[in-house]
C-alpha cells in the first residue's frame, strides 16, 4: 500500500496538461469517486491496525497533493489564456487579401527598367513649375499656344507659376546643373486644362528620355527606340518614324509601332492602318542645349517623350482613361497577375 501511495505521489508531481479537458481527465483519473486515490481509501480498511495511523496520514497527504496539483494546472492554463487575451494562437490565421499595384505603376516601372538596361538613370522634377523650365528653356516661342490659359493650369501670373504640362521640364532641370554625358529617364505626372472624357484627362503621366554626349546621332535614337519597342511589345514589333515638329527638337519625329493587337494586319484599334503612334522624339535643338549651359558645338543629344496611359492602353486595352484615377477596386484587381 505504501509503495502504491509513493508511486502515485511521484506520478502526480510530474503531471502536465495544456488543455482544460486534459486537466479534467486527470482529476477524474485520480480524485473522482472511482479514481485511483479513492480506490486506495477503499482499501484502507484492509490495512493492519498498527499501520493505519501512518498509512492514513500518507493517504491524506496524497489526496491533498493531487488536489493542489490539479488546481495549479488550472491556474497556469488560465494565466496563459490571459496573456493572449483569450485568443488561441495555435489556430491557423485567416488569409489576408493582398493589394495590387496600379497598372500605371506597373507599366512605368517596366519602361524605366528597359531604359535602365541601356544605361539610363531616373531623374525627377517638381510638378509645380515656372515658365522657364516648362516653356522658355525648351525653345517655345513667346506666343506658342501651349502657354495659353486653355492648355496650362496657372497658379499665378507674372512671375508665372504653373503645373507642368510635360515632363520635358526635367530635361532642363538636369542639364542646368550637369555636364554631359547625361542619360536620364524621367517619369512623372503632368497637367493640362482639358475637359475630362474617356479619351482625355486633366492629369496624366509621361516618361521623358534624354541622352546628351559627344557624337550622339539620330541613328542612336532609332536604335534605342527599336530596342524599347521590342522589349515592351514583343520581338516581332516593328517601328516607323514619321517627321513631326516639337519646339525643343530638330529634326523631330513621331514613332509608330506595328499594331500589337492585329500584328499589323489592320483592326479597329489601329483604324485599319496596322500602325499605332506611341511617342514623340528628336535631336535636342541646339538652342535648348545652349539655354541650359551646354556647348552645342561639342555636344549633341536625343530626347523622347511618351504617355504612360497610352502605353498601358496598348498593353492592356483600357478603353476609358478615367478608370486610371477612379480607384475602382474591380478594375485594379484585374492587374493582380500583371506583376
Ligand atoms: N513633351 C512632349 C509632349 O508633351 C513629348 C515629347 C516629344 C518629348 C518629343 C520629347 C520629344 O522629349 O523629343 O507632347
Amino acid at each position: 500500500m505504501i509503495d502504491k501511495i509513493n508511486q502515485l505521489k511521484k506520478e502526480i508531481e510530474s503531471l502536465t496538461a495544456s488543455k482544460a479537458e486534459e486537466i479534467e481527465a486527470l482529476r477524474i483519473k485520480y480524485l473522482s469517486k472511482k479514481g485511483e486515490i479513492s480506490a486506495l481509501f477503499n482499501d484502507f480498511r484492509n490495512v493492519a491496525a498498527e499501520s493505519k495511523r501512518e498509512v492514513g496520514q500518507l493517504l491524506n497527504e496524497l489526496k491533498n497533493n493531487a488536489t493542489e496539483k490539479i488546481n495549479a494546472l488550472r491556474e497556469a492554463l488560465s494565466d496563459a489564456a490571459d496573456e493572449n487575451n483569450g485568443i488561441d494562437l495555435t489556430r491557423t490565421a485567416y488569409p489576408q487579401p493582398l493589394g495590387t499595384r496600379h497598372p500605371l505603376s506597373i507599366v512605368r516601372d517596366e519602361i524605366c527598367d528597359i531604359f535602365a538596361r541601356l544605361g539610363f538613370s531616373i531623374a525627377e522634377g517638381p510638378e509645380v513649375e515656372d515658365d522657364w523650365h516648362v516653356f522658355s528653356s525648351l525653345n517655345f516661342a513667346e506666343d506658342h499656344p501651349a502657354r495659353d490659359m486653355q492648355d496650362t493650369f496657372f497658379i499665378q501670373r507674372s512671375p508665372d507659376v504653373l503645373l507642368r504640362t510635360h515632363t520635358s521640364s526635367v530635361q532642363t532641370r538636369v542639364m542646368e546643373h550637369t555636364q554631359p554625358p547625361i542619360r536620364i529617364i524621367c517619369p512623372g505626372r503632368v497637367y493640362r486644362n482639358e475637359a475630362i472624357s474617356a479619351r482625355a484627362h486633366c492629369f496624366f503621366h509621361q516618361i521623358e528620355g534624354l541622352y546628351v554626349d559627344k557624337n550622339v546621332t539620330f541613328a542612336d535614337l532609332k536604335q534605342a527606340l527599336l530596342f524599347f519597342a521590342k522589349e515592351m511589345f514583343g520581338s516581332d514589333t516593328k517601328i516607323r518614324l514619321r517627321p513631326s515638329y516639337f519646339p525643343f527638337t530638330e529634326p523631330s519625329a513621331e514613332m509608330d509601332i506595328s499594331c500589337n493587337l492585329c500584328g499589323g494586319k489592320g483592326c479597329s484599334f489601329c483604324k485599319h492602318t496596322g500602325w499605332v503612334e506611341i511617342l514623340g522624339c528628336g535631336m535636342v535643338d541646339p538652342n535648348v542645349l545652349e539655354a541650359c549651359g551646354i556647348d552645342s558645338k561639342i555636344y549633341t543629344g536625343y530626347a523622347l517623350g511618351m504617355g504612360i496611359e497610352r502605353i498601358t492602353n496598348l498593353k492592356y486595352q483600357v478603353k476609358d482613361l478615367r478608370l486610371f484615377s477612379e480607384n475602382d477596386q474591380r478594375f485594379l484587381e484585374e492587374f493582380q497577375a500583371a506583376h
